[in-house]
């Protein structure tokens, strides 16, 4: 089906690679007209951690209420759109087959083109969405740095331009939140575990154990879990409580650690690709620490760090319009036959960094 889009174009996003379904309608990709995102957090908290099977039955459950209610939020209907965007991937295969159903069942039921986002394009994009009335969020300064830091992902992006992207680094392991999950839950603070160390951390001394920066030689990739080892010996020899801080020094110098660590990779990244701007992206973006080291960096580059609103930086829908919206310019419309992918990489990956 062909595909026209100009800054007035009206796109329905649908996202639901993880544990949250999510539905945005966005006018010219970026204006924000409505945004739903039903999460799964309490659903899979007594677990630990997301369940797959668990999350593609609750997403069948919720996605029609949840873009029916982005749609009457919005205020438009169906004839108004012009496209629908979906996350193909990268994602839980069960997770993203539900959203890629349902809106090719929109798409064909109500005669629209289909537009297939890759979901970290989703999470770069979320630097530029926006309210009705507000200015835009980010501006596009190229060549841009995004490290997306998420509970799946820790993807270095160097973009020169729209649809031109670069992999820098990526993790080779665990994703940066993953650590921080996995390290609550040692921790006994229960999922997810990222914003209850933020918390917990405020309160304690980052420095108080030296926690490992690691570091993979001749390379910007990342690699968590000899952190989360170091973790777990430090509480199997010492327990929780060793240092006068307790539960709070140990929440501040893993966390301190995970930044650090972050931020180390992003300034190597920035400097040797001179790029004009960085970016934050991912549920690890609302991290304190994490804000605060991208800070300094931002004073020592004399380069702009630029993040989205707090409720965009984990996954959300707004961003899978977005994306749509940029992929639709560029690409067309996708195929009603397309398939959705638990791996899709956004671009090639420079093994060196550099
Ligand atoms: O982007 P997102 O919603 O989902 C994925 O695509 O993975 O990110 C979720 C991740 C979780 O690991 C969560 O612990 C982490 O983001 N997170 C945080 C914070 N808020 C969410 N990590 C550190 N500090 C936070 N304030
Ligand atoms: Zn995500």
């Amino acid at each position: 089906m062909t595909l026209k889009l100009n800054s007035n174009s009206l796109i329905l996003g649908i996202e639901s690679s993880c544990d949250e379904t999510a539905a945005a309608v966005l006018r010219g990709g970026r204006e924000i007209l409505s945004s739903v995102v039903a999460s799964q957090d309490k659903l899979h908290a007594r677990f630990g951690g997301v369940v797959p099977e668990v999350a593609s039955r609750k997403h069948v459950e919720v996605i029609t209420i949840v873009v029916d209610d982005a749609m009457k939020r919005a205020g438009v209907n169906w004839d108004d759109l012009a496209a629908i965007a979906v996350t193909q991937g990268p994602g839980l295969i069960g997770s993203l087959l539900v959203g890629m159903s349902a809106a090719k069942g929109y798409a064909i039921g109500r005669g629209l083109p289909l537009i297939g986002v890759n979901h970290i394009e989703g999470h770069v994009m979320s630097n530029f969405v926006h309210e009705p009335g507000e200015p835009p969020a980010g501006e596009d300064l190229m060549p841009t740095l995004c490290l997306v830091a998420s509970g799946g992902h820790s993807d270095l992006v160097l973009i020169s331009d729209w649809g031109q992207y670069l992999i820098l680094g990526w993790t080779r392991d665990d994703a940066a939140g993953e650590a921080l999950d996995k390290a609550a839950r040692v921790m006994g603070l229960g999922y997810p575990g990222g914003p209850v160390i933020d918390r917990l951390a405020r309160g304690g001394n980052p420095a108080a154990i030296g926690f490992p920066r690691p570091v993979i030689a001749g390379s910007l990739d990342f690699s968590f879990s000899g952190l989360k080892t170091a973790l777990v010996r430090h509480v199997q020899e010492h327990g929780l409580e060793a240092t006068p801080g307790g539960l709070a020094d140990l929440a501040a110098s893993f966390q301190q650690a995970v930044a650090d660590t972050l931020v180390r990779n992003v300034r190597a990244a920035a400097a040797h690709w001179r790029v004009r701007q960085i970016m934050m992206a991912g549920g690890v973006a609302a991290n304190s620490c994490l804000r605060a080291g991208m800070s300094a960096l931002q004073a020592e580059l004399g380069i702009p760090v630029h993040y989205p609103a707090l409720r965009f930086c984990t996954d959300n829908a707004a961003m899978v319009a977005a994306a749509g919206y940029v992929t639709g310019l560029r690409k067309g419309a996708s195929e009603l036959n397309m398939d959705p992918y638990s791996t899709l990489p956004l671009a090639e990956h420079v093994p060196n960094g550099g």
